[in-house]
């Protein structure tokens, strides 16, 4: 019997998120899933909110940004026109590109990561991944990608945050091994071997 699966994606910024995304649904739907793929920030109210502090038209403290991000996921979740929990009771394989290990990489850089695991414990009732990818790659070579890519360099985009995160994503993993089930690829490869060994992970479980 096919399993419709919720994968997460995780990666620091300019990892290939979106590239593997795209890549691991068009395979889901080459071989007969329906497949629903989706990404925090939302673009829904909150997650504008959020996005209008990312580009500096609006101030909000650390903590403050850590709560949005929070109430821009349960709105995911729940949202009853296209909400997460919604789309998988629907039958489908639900792919998001970044999910509550964003908030535990990046907002432990200011904040306490315990009390950011914890206020979104209610998400991780409500919805725990079946599987969480997280494609490694350095600052450096991050950097590189968004440099050539964008004009405009967002909040957390620079080469020393980015290490910051990259080493709280870790802590995170070690922090959470026993709850969560996630599956490291290094980044810095072709496009087309990530994917090759998110699929090898994938597969294995809708079998
Ligand atoms: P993210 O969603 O994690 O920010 P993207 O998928 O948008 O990352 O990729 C960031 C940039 O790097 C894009 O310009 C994309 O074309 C490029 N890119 C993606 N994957 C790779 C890869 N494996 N090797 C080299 N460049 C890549
Ligand atoms: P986005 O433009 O989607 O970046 P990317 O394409 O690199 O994924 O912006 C997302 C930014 O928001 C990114 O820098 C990570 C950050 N973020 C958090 O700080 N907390 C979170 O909970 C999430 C989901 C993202």
């Amino acid at each position: 019997m096919q399993k419709n699966l919720f994968i997460a994606f995780e990666g620091i910024d300019g990892s290939g998120k979106s590239t593997q995304v795209k890549l691991l649904a068009e395979k889901l739907i080459s071989e007969g899933h329906k497949v629903y793929t989706t990404c925090e920030p939302t673009s829904g109210p909150i997650g504008k909110m959020i996005r209008s502090v990312f580009s500096g038209a609006a101030k909000a403290d650390h903590r403050t940004i850590a709560a949005l991000f929070l109430a821009d996921r349960l709105e995911h979740l729940t949202n009853e026109v296209d909400g997460l929990l919604l789309k998988l009771k629907q039958g489908y394989t639900v792919i998001t590109d970044r999910y509550y290990f964003s908030s535990y990489a990046y907002h432990s850089v200011y904040v306490d990561m315990d009390w950011v695991i914890a206020t979104n414990s209610i998400c991780a009732d409500l919805l725990r991944p079946d599987l969480t990818i997280y494609i490694d790659i350095s600052p450096e070579v991050s950097m590189q990608r968004i440099n050539a890519g964008r004009e405009a360099l967002e909040l957390y985009e620079t080469e020393d945050n980015l290490r910051q995160v990259r080493s709280f994503y870790q802590m995170a993993f070690d922090k959470l091994k026993a709850e969560e089930k996630v599956f490291t690829t290094a980044g810095n490869r072709s496009p087309e071997a990530i994917s090759e060994s998110v699929w090898a992970e994938v597969s294995k479980r809708i079998q």
